[in-house]
């Protein structure tokens, strides 16, 4: 063994990266990313009754809870250092109809939630979804004409939508349909109403994605959707294309910007960070949570340090922040 290894390593020139990385206080010292429960923006689902709660198949660990419940979710959020929560409703069958009006309406269960959790936990941040497909036959995010999707008359109702979020109480509308020209008008329909307080996070880069699959299931679009959604989500295949919807966006009046789904997208993320100025999020989907949990709960992967992984990936990427079903679970073990 004397004469090995029998390499001339002269040609590293005393430059050995491996110097930087050998102690657990050397890597603390130089870690150029860091993950904090203020990274984390936390969806919740919301559906009728109280005291009510089912369990979403795909996703163990996340459920759907009654209004009641909510708060307590929203309360837990708050004590672990989580800015906000980010709402959606699983609407009763017998309230969902083709024209999408209990999206809406003043007393739906996204109205209520906002109004029940401003009420009791007023330090938490609230972000309401603008599209139809929560409140629809079809589960389509717009109106429905002869198959087609309608553009402008699907932007009158996410306005309406929008405006009724603000009076209960939304702090932030992200508008999720990916219907042009809505930042536009909701920012317009915000400000003549003396919501100037009121932000917009636009879902801005949303691609048509096979990752939205449990959501779907949570809140009981999945099996109602007819067709698909790429006349208006985005070609994953482009890059350019995404640029251009968020530089659209933000001419529109958007404050924040989302890239959806997550993990995949992570180079869209990089380079809306490096193109423009504004804060950048991105959505860790509901088929990113199933795959990292259900692989963890299989025993492929550690489920814990790849959901903690994955959290930082997107900071390293440029994220300000992520929506992801993650969140309490990984506040906690940064807190701990
Ligand atoms: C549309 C909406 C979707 C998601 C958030 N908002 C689904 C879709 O576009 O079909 C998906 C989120 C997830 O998969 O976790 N209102």
């Amino acid at each position: 063994m004397s004469n090995w290894p029998k390499h001339d390593m002269s040609f590293l020139e005393g430059r050995r990266q491996r110097r930087l990385r050998r102690t657990g206080w050397m890597r603390n010292m130089l870690r150029e990313t860091v993950l904090t429960p203020h990274d984390f923006i936390l969806p919740i689902f919301v559906e009728a009754g109280t005291n009510s709660r089912s369990q979403i198949k795909t996703m163990p660990g996340v459920e759907r809870v009654s209004v009641d419940l909510a708060v307590d979710v929203a309360r837990a959020a708050a004590a672990e250092g989580i800015p906000a929560l980010a709402i959606f409703p699983n609407t009763e069958d017998e309230r969902r109809s083709e024209n999408g009006s209990e999206a809406f309406n003043p007393d739906n269960l996204t109205a209520r939630a906002l109004r029940a959790i401003k009420e009791k936990v007023p330090e938490i941040g609230l972000i309401t979804d603008v599209a139809l497909d929560e409140y629809s036959s079809d589960g389509q995010d717009g109106l429905v004409r002869d198959g087609e999707i309608l553009n402008d008359e699907t932007v009158e109702v996410m306005v309406k939508a929008a405006l009724m979020q603000a009076r209960a109480g939304a702090d932030i509308i992200a508008p999720s349909d990916m219907m042009d020209g809505r930042v536009a008008a909701i920012r317009q329909a915000l400000d003549a109403e003396g919501f100037e307080q009121v932000a917009i996070m636009s879902y801005s880069a949303k691609f048509a994605s096979a990752f939205y699959g449990p959501f779907r299931e949570a809140v009981g679009s999945g099996s109602r959707l007819v067709g698909d959604k790429r006349t208006y989500q985005l070609d994953f295949a482009n890059s350019d294309e995404a640029m251009r919807e968020v530089d659209q966006d933000i001419a529109e009046g958007a404050d924040m910007v989302m890239v959806k789904p997550g993990m995949p997208y992570l180079d869209i993320v990089r380079r809306v960070r490096d193109e423009f100025d504004v804060p950048v999020f991105a959505y860790q989907v509901s088929g990113e949570y199933a795959m990292l949990k259900l692989a963890g709960a299989a025993g492929a992967i550690n489920g814990e340090a790849a959901m903690m992984e994955s959290l930082m990936a997107f900071k390293r990427a440029g994220c300000d922040g992520v929506l992801t079903y993650f969140a309490l679970e990984a506040a906690r073990v940064l807190n701990r």
